[in-house]
């Protein structure tokens, strides 16, 4: 268990916005260690992180979501009170062994919902338009003038949209669906209550369905054993060949090889993606396909989120070394001992 107020010293594994720097920083004070890795583009390896571990003796551990931490990182830092994330997704962490040996793990939900939500819709609209297909054609010099024919895509409005995962982010891309029309199916472990179906004119059905009527799945599921390849070759063979499939979640929910087959043969319309399965590896044959639009996991990068986000994974460190219970725990058990 975390216990009493004590010197801070922290770790982060990358630069995050100046807000929290700055924060912890006023913490921390004189006394404790605010160590930062000193380039903003360089993510350490696992055994990077083990090294500046063992040589730092931190009692905090201020990470991201591409920092794998797990008995062996946490072997490094004996003294560790708190790993803090600045993610909504932790499936980086080793939530198991954090709680074994009674760390609190923190993540940032809810201050990046809606931009997330915002984002799916981004990139379903580039998807349905060939925004980005449309602007390599002009770039490379080929609009010649107005063409009937031309960069000719699927609408949005009336449509049906299917969301994989109900909570947060998917309830808010759901809410933004209801201005352009849509009916929205949607599949979760539990049911929604009556009011938020109605105010969001969705309906809860079986997988199967979801994908057969849907002209657009978006996914908002967490990322665990069970969502592991979700959405596989059967499942994309169930879609309509008009259909596409968003993925602002985890890349591994979705069987990527499989996709690239299913948008190459035309049994998928499209995909946008903001997500892959071996980030930053991105499968080679999604970078040749036009109606993939593919971006780098930036979902949640809005000024005001990123410092929302980044301030919230401070607090934790902070609230904890005030002998407080931090926000945002996700291995709450460990208080209940
Ligand atoms: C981003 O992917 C997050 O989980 O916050």
């Amino acid at each position: 268990m975390p216990d009493q107020a004590q010197t801070m010293r922290v770790l982060m594994t990358q630069r995050v916005p100046e807000v929290a720097i700055e924060r912890l920083r006023e913490v921390v004070g004189p006394d404790g260690t605010l160590d930062i890795n000193p380039d903003p583009d360089l993510i350490w390896t696992k055994e990077e992180l083990i090294e500046r571990l063992r040589g730092g003796n931190y009692n905090a551990l201020y990470c991201l979501l591409t920092n794998r931490i797990d008995a062996d990182v946490l072997d490094a830092a004996p003294e560790l009170k708190i790993v803090a994330n600045m993610a909504v997704g932790y499936n980086n962490i080793d939530v198991a062994e954090v709680t074994q040996r009674g760390i609190p793990a923190t993540n940032t939900p809810g201050v990046l919902t809606d931009t997330t939500a915002d984002f799916a819709w981004a990139l379903l609209m580039s998807a349905a338009r060939r925004v980005p297909e449309a602007e390599r054609f002009l770039r490379a010099g080929k609009f010649h003038g107005w063409g009937p024919l031309m960069m000719v895509g699927q609408d949005v409005h009336g449509k049906t949209l299917g969301i994989i995962g109900f909570g947060r982010i998917g309830r808010a891309v759901a809410k933004r669906a209801t201005g352009f029309d849509m009916q929205v199916l949607y599949y979760d472990r539990s049911p929604a209550d009556e009011q938020t179906e109605r105010e969001l004119n969705a309906r809860l059905v079986p997988m199967d369905e979801l994908l057969e009527q849907s002209d657009y799945v978006s996914i908002h599921t967490d990322y665990n054993p069970e969502t592991h390849h979700l959405i596989a070759a059967p499942e994309l063979a169930r879609m309509k060949s008009t259909a596409y499939l968003i993925n602002t979640a985890r890349g591994a929910i979705v069987h990527e090889a499989a996709l690239v087959e299913a948008l190459k043969s035309g049994q998928i319309a499209g995909a946008g993606l903001d997500v892959f399965e071996n980030e930053p590896e991105v499968h080679p044959g999604l970078l040749e396909l036009e109606n993939a639009v593919i971006v780098p996991h930036i979902a949640s990068a809005s000024l005001d989120t990123r410092n929302a986000m980044a301030m919230m994974a401070a607090e934790s460190i902070i609230a904890v070394f005030n002998g407080e219970k931090p926000p945002n725990v996700v291995n709450p058990e460990i208080y209940e001992k």
